[in-house]
């Protein structure tokens, strides 16, 4: 059995579907559900799959709490479904080639500093590009700058709004981001 750990800052829609997937495998275990914020939906749908959860704050984590509690649960792989806070060096380095990133844009484009959830849907939008849609990396020491594993786009037309931009991204996540964690673990 693969262990893995899911890191989530908010509502956790990819977290559930990586749950729901994984629910009856018998190669992987989602192990643990941890986030930034004590009230973060991802926490309850946790609940609902009895996957246990675990919570700690932006200086914990710098201290180093939970790459001491990914230790102690034996993970083997963590998965970022739309985690906020950078992580720290010395946690990505105890998973080389083992933390796996969902980015809401075609990466190299909107990636970086500031560029997560809504803010990228409204960039897309901002820039009149006809096309936006989901990048699957491996996490390295760089932002945003790990091996991508998968892409899927999706059109953006004129009457599209960050919202409905939104919608189309997070249905490309939600029908993707399971089995490509399934092909890799
Ligand atoms: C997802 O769209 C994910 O790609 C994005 O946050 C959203 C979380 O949605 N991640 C980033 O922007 C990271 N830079 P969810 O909580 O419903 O899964």
């Amino acid at each position: 059995m693969k262990r893995i750990a899911i890191l989530a800052s908010g509502s956790g829609s990819n977290a559930e579907k990586i749950m729901e997937y994984f629910q009856d495998s018998t190669k992987v275990e989602i192990a643990l559900v941890a986030s930034n914020k004590a009230d973060a939906f991802v926490l309850s749908r946790a609940k609902k799959f009895e996957v246990p959860t675990f919570t700690f704050s932006k200086k914990e984590l710098e201290e180093g709490i939970l790459l001491e509690k990914l230790q102690t649960e034996k993970i083997d792989w963590v998965i970022l479904a739309g985690f906020l806070l950078k992580i720290p060096v010395d946690l990505i380095r105890a998973f080389p080639e083992h933390m796996v990133n969902i980015h809401p844009a075609l990466l190299p484009n909107y990636g970086g500093k500031g560029m997560y959830g809504s803010h990228v849907h409204e960039a897309v939008k901002a820039a009149g590009d006809t096309e936006t849609g989901i990048t699957i990396h491996l996490v390295n020491e760089h932002y945003d700058e790990g091996k991508i594993i998968f892409q899927a786009a999706t059109t953006v037309s004129t009457d599209d709004t960050p919202e409905t931009i939104a919608a189309k991204v997070h249905a490309l996540e939600h029908r993707y981001f399971p089995e490509v964690i399934g092909s890799l673990v």
